[in-house]
């Protein structure tokens, strides 16, 4: 079941001085924004080692409210050739698939919504994607809807199930970002299922500054009663199990792997492991700037550079 896994590069995309080729599906969100980073955080799509992924998920592009795909960034994406770059992966990888991603949290409900209820609109957003993978030779995409409610539960699926009739004859790839803890009311999961190719689980930011206490990003399994600062339900085992229990096919669900960590400012310094009480985020890392955030070459750097707690390197073996 965990077989499959799925890096978010949403924050940091790492890269190892060897290769191996990925034999399973290994799912890379690439961050057309990274290539804005200040100094040594700048990261190019040539940057990625394409042996590490099977597919590159290219975050993010917009809709228009008719249903077309936007390209957001036209500098960064066409000008400086940042899609090149990622398509130029292939000539490594042959077997690589890229993949755009559309969208994410800023994105919210607001757009697909309206285009899922519509024939109009999802028309246009098939007929759109058709002729970006045609243009910029894509090869798929990637829905990561955050979050549907109870009202877009049957125009989701048939939002996926026109898709997925659509990409079949070329040989597109549909797949879709979800919630960890399943949205019973708005998501109907066999026909999700039935309908995409990957179903990446967001099994992540379970812990956050904000939740008032310290806790581990992405816990693998739940650490029992005894574990407060775990939520029963909240590590990638159970969302795993949920999802399958639901109904999801288990060769199509993908894990969500972090390469980032949460930051907590400690209510009290000399309480400093896991569910001590925290008032806000920490520091943000220097390059990703993310409240609350670092990515894994930020701390790596922390951790060369300082005398880093031991338990903060015990949290790190959980990404
Ligand atoms: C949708 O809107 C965009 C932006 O205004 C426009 O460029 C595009 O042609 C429209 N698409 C259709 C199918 O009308
Ligand atoms: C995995 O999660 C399920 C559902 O929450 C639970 O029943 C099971 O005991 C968990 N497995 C482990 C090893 O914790």
């Amino acid at each position: 079941m965990f077989a499959k896994y799925f890096a978010a590069f949403s924050v940091f995309c790492l890269v190892f001085r060897y290769t191996y080729g990925a034999t399973d599906t290994v799912v890379c969100y690439y961050a057309n924004w990274a290539i804005y980073r200040p100094d040594k955080g700048v990261f190019h799509a040539s940057d990625i080692d394409p042996n590490l992924c099977t597919i590159i998920n290219y975050a993010f592009m917009g809709v228009y409210p008719n249903g077309t795909l936007q390209i957001l960034d036209a500098w960064g994406d066409i000008e400086l050739g940042n899609i090149a770059g990622v398509q130029a992966l292939k000539e490594i990888n042959p077997n690589l698939k890229t993949i755009i991603s559309i969208g994410g949290w800023n994105a919210g409900n607001a757009i697909l919504s309206p285009i899922a209820v519509s024939p109009e609109l999802r028309a246009n957003l098939i007929a759109s994607s058709l002729e970006f993978f045609d243009l910029y030779g894509f090869d798929g995409l990637d829905i990561d809807w955050e979050y549907p409610e109870a009202k877009d539960k049957e125009n989701f699926v048939t939002l996926l199930n026109e898709l997925k009739t659509a990409f079949q004859p070329g040989g597109y790839l549909l797949t879709i970002a979800v919630s960890a803890i399943p949205i019973d009311d708005a998501y109907d999961i066999p026909q999700m299922s039935a309908n995409v190719d990957l179903i990446n689980l967001m099994t992540y930011d379970f812990h956050i500054a904000g939740g008032g206490i310290t806790g581990e990003n992405s816990p693998l399994y739940w650490g029992g009663a005894d574990s407060p600062w775990q939520k029963e339900f909240e590590n990638c085992n159970s969302t795993v199990v949920n999802w399958v229990d639901r109904g999801a096919d288990p060769t199509k669900l993908t894990i969500g792997v972090p390469f980032y960590g949460h930051t907590f400012q400690l209510a009290d310094p000399s309480n400093h492991g896991l569910g001590a009480p925290a008032s806000d985020a920490g520091m943000s890392g220097p390059y990703t700037k993310g409240y609350g955030i670092m990515g894994f070459n930020e701390v790596a750097f922390l951790l060369r550079v300082s005398q880093v707690p031991v338990q903060m390197l015990s949290c790190f073996a959980d990404l």
